[in-house]
């Protein structure tokens, strides 16, 4: 199907969302990152990939605007970053929720902060509770959860604010290998249906070349950028056909390459 040239225009494919331009970071004697340089574009997913200690974490808080970098700067639709904005949603490693509050307030909290009525944001939470297969524990705790249904809280929090830009630590990092590959799929169709821009970080290797559309291999502390990579897979094809395909599995094996040397 041709796209028509005026929407074109108004939904470009590959347009920069996130620039992150000469970033350092040093925490006191620690090193974390030096010189990065970097673009997310909306619609895609970038992962970042690499040792524990890296500074993923740190890049992900710095272009949220948690942490300031030591130098460098980051742009987000062609504004300098000075500290948090609505257009940016944090899903943290650790979750985050709030412990006093139910599924519910939680997930509406970014819109409550907004300002939005009531049923309002109670309607558009419902949809992510459900969107995040939480349908039926709206009124739970997070204590009553498992780790892994906390964390779908914590994404259904993020897609509900409607933040333009997703920077998302190791969301499915307490989740089983079965609720896992689930979640690649929820989130595989959540890139393709709100053309957010997506910024990942993951362990898994297989789990990266799976969602992403871009990986980006971080070299051990201080992170640097050590490699770009763009996996092929025909993203058409079935969930079992695309892990195996020889696309899929050339590059889990050519990401392995460039990360083995890390390992101890
Ligand atoms: N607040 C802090 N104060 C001092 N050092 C810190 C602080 N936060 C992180 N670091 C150090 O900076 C480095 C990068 O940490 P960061 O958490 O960004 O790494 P990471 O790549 O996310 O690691 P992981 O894969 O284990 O989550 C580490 O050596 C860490 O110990
Ligand atoms: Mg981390």
């Amino acid at each position: 199907m041709t796209i028509p040239a005026a929407v074109q225009t108004l939904h470009p494919t590959s347009e920069t969302v996130v620039e992150v331009r000469g970033i350092c970071k040093k925490y006191s004697e620690v090193e974390a990152l030096r010189l990065i340089d970097l673009d997310f574009p909306r619609g895609k997913l970038t992962t970042l990939l690499g040792p524990s200690g890296c500074g993923k974490t740190t890049l992900l808080k710095i272009i949220a605007g948690l942490i300031q970098a030591t130098s460098g700067e980051v742009r987000v639709n062609g504004r300098t970053v000075t500290g948090p904005g609505p257009e940016r949603a944090f899903v943290f490693q650790d979750f985050a929720l709030m412990p006093w509050a139910t599924v519910m307030r939680n997930v509406a909290f970014g819109l409550e902060l907004q300002g939005m009525a009531k049923a309002e944001r109670q309607s558009i939470a419902r949809n992510y509770i459900a969107e995040v297969g939480l349908t039926g524990f709206e009124d739970k705790y997070p204590h009553e959860l498992s780790g892994g249904m906390r964390q779908r809280v914590g994404l259904a929090r993020a897609f509900a604010v409607n933040a333009e830009v997703l920077l998302l630590d190791e969301p499915f990092s307490a989740v089983d290998e079965q609720n896992r590959r689930k979640f690649q799929e929820d989130l595989l169709r959540l890139v393709d249906k709100e053309r957010k821009t997506f910024i990942f970080v993951t362990h898994s290797i297989e789990e990266a070349v799976y969602v992403s559309d871009r990986i980006v291999l971080l070299s051990r502390r201080p992170g640097r950028v050590s490699q770009i990579i763009e996996p092929k897979i025909d993203r058409t094809a079935s969930p079992d056909a695309i892990r195996r395909d020889q696309g899929y599995l050339d590059t889990v094996e050519e990401i392995w390459q460039g990360l083995k040397h890390y390992v101890d």
